[in-house]
């Protein structure tokens, strides 16, 4: 058994864990979420409209040391009960996951713990593992959130390979500026979720909006033509309200919905094929996978669809300690953990 401190700091969201359980790659019961403690900046960042680095930054600076106290006391524990800390090391903003790392080391430091490095979209679908029933490797994540739209065909907790994704904005992106447009607060893709809820499903009185990328073999998904067909009927007649509204939210939620499991079907044809004829099953995670429609349509096109559970989707500090347990035999010792960087971009 080993006790891991999970730290994700990647974008927005300030986000502590500890994660007990038996470490490697195929861990016979999952891992139990001792405790997890979030900050989430949206409030903060709202008067922005969107991310600031820098602002987001500091933020992590002021709340990461209040966090960690609450979720060691919560767990009935303390830091030297920790055998490792985790921490989000890419992709995201680099100030964020700066702030993040140095927060790991220093821990590392005081506890002589290795600092074991976790990809953050990896670590959205790795999430599946801290609930049962256990998914196999190879297995086809999708990762849908505010600042990713990407196919993953994840082999191992540490070998994960782009099979496709967004050419332009992530789907979550997509909703929080079509919301923007739509005179919702920032991020609008809850709202515009909650909205959705209360117009009738779409039927013939809808005014779909068009996929992108609808006839491409790949799993290659594109919204920056969806957010222009919005921002055009906003244009011509204006923002609308009340039952209209809804629907308007509605019609658009769609279109992201209906694009992302399209390509989901073409991100298990296209790892099938690497395959060599077996198709894997599918997990989906990222805080767009909260979405109440997107669940509802995937568990229908998709039977036995894996989908993280709803509190485990937004950015947080258990599927980041998740999957550093799953790495731990992986990492480098106490010290050589120290000299580990941060890159911004999906290495
Ligand atoms: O994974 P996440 O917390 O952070 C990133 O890594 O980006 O995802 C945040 C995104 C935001 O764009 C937000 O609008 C979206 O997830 N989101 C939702 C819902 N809840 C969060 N989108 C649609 N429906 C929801 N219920
Ligand atoms: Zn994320």
């Amino acid at each position: 058994m080993a006790t891991v401190l999970g730290i994700e700091t990647s974008c927005d969201d300030t986000s502590v864990a500890l994660v007990a359980g038996e470490p490697g790659e195929a861990p016979a019961r999952p891992p139990r979420v001792l405790a997890c403690g979030s900050f989430d900046q949206g409030a903060l960042l709202a008067p922005w409209g969107g991310v600031v680095p820098e602002v987001a930054a500091r933020n992590h600076a002021a709340k990461l040391v209040p966090l960690m106290r609450d979720v060691f006391r919560r767990a009935g524990l303390g830091p030297p009960d920790a055998d490792a800390v985790a921490v989000t090391t890419s992709p995201g903003l680099l100030g964020p996951l700066l702030t993040g790392l140095g927060a790991a080391k220093t821990l590392s430091l005081a506890l002589r713990v290795p600092v074991v490095p976790v990809n953050h979209v990896h670590a959205h679908v790795e999430a599946v593992h801290l609930e049962p029933p256990p998914v196999p490797y190879p297995y086809v994540g999708m990762v849908a959130s505010g600042g990713h739209g990407l196919y993953l065909l994840v082999r191992s907790p540490s070998d994960a390979e782009v099979l496709g994704g967004t050419l332009d904005d992530a789907p979550g992106e997509a909703l929080d500026k079509g919301g923007k447009l739509l005179g919702l607060g920032y991020p609008a893709g809850p709202e515009i979720d909650r909205l959705a809820a209360r117009a009738p499903p779409p039927g013939p009185a809808a005014r779909p909006f068009p996929v992108a990328l609808a006839d491409s073999p790949g799993p290659d998904l594109s919204f920056s033509g969806l957010k222009t067909a919005l921002r055009e009927r906003v244009r011509r007649e204006g923002v609308p309200s009340g039952p209209a509204l809804a629907a308007l939210c509605r019609d658009y939620q769609e279109a992201v919905v209906r694009a992302l499991g399209l390509k989901l079907g073409r991100a298990l044809e296209a790892a099938e094929r690497i395959l060599g004829g077996a198709r894997p099953p599918a997990v989906v995670g990222g805080g767009v996978a909260r979405n109440s429609r997107l669940r509802e349509v995937l568990a229908r096109s998709f039977p036995g669809v894996r989908l993280v559970p709803a509190r485990l989707c937004a950015d947080n500090g258990a599927m980041v300690a998740g999957l550093g347990l799953r790495l731990l035999h992986r990492a480098a010792p106490f010290p050589d953990s120290l000299s580990l960087d941060a890159r911004g971009r999906f290495p």
